[in-house]
């Protein structure tokens, strides 16, 4: 039986392929890019919003300083373990969605982030959507990818089940996130139930 395209693999656009993982993806809506130092305006005007750091690790108050450690991090390093592309809509970069391997287990952590002016559009679905695919045929080796989720993010969680992605469990008093004990709930999904999505 020939499996059927699903639309948002028929949008992909691959652009600059002479690394490991193609340097910038098209979608429907958006471009897929490496982080550049110019995008410090654009990563300030959301990451100084209280809601969207919220259940993530970035601090809050935001400082234009913690936006250039944070730049400097991902444009001057290069990090082997790490793939990250910034997400740009018109013109303006509104966020990220990125990976980093733990390649003894053959998998990989995947996080994400949008600014919150546009949120609940479906724009990190579609950008998850055709960043798993790519990292999934641009390496073979990896079998598992997951995401670890505070509970209390139901955004996200439902991002990561619109993925496919399965519920394996969660861990308790997982960590403080802003002075607060949370709990994580961990998702993956397989190799194996990826390529049939
Ligand atoms: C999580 C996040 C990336 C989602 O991005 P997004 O582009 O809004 O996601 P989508 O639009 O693809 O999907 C969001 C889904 O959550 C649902 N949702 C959002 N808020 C909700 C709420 N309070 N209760 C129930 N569902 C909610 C939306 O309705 C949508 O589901 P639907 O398509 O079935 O209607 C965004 O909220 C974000 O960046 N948050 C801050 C950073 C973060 O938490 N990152 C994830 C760390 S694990």
């Amino acid at each position: 039986m020939i499996k059927q395209l699903t639309s948002w693999r028929l949008h992909i656009r691959y652009e600059d392929m002479t690394e490991a993982f193609p340097k910038r993806i098209r979608t429907e809506r958006l471009l897929l890019r490496p982080y550049r130092w110019g995008d410090i305006d654009d990563l300030m005007n959301y990451a100084v919003d209280e809601e969207w750091s919220r259940y993530t690790r970035p601090p809050f108050p935001y400082t234009r300083e913690n936006a250039r450690e944070f730049l400097a991090d991902r444009v001057a390093l290069s990090r082997p373990d790490q793939k990250v592309w910034c997400l740009e809509l018109n013109n303006q970069m509104i966020g990220d969605v990125g990976f980093a391997w733990h390649r003894q287990s053959l998998s990989a952590e995947i996080a994400y982030s949008l600014s919150s002016e546009f949120w609940n559009r479906g724009l990190m679905t579609e950008a998850c959507n055709v960043a798993i695919d790519t990292v999934f045929n641009n390496d073979e080796t990896l079998n598992r990818i997951y995401a670890a989720i505070d509970t209390r993010n139901v955004a996200s969680i439902r991002v990561a089940e619109k993925l496919d992605m399965k519920q394996e469990g969660v861990l308790r008093q997982n960590r403080m996130q802003k002075g607060q004990l949370v709990d994580d709930a961990w998702y993956a999904i397989l190799r194996e139930e990826w390529v049939t999505k």
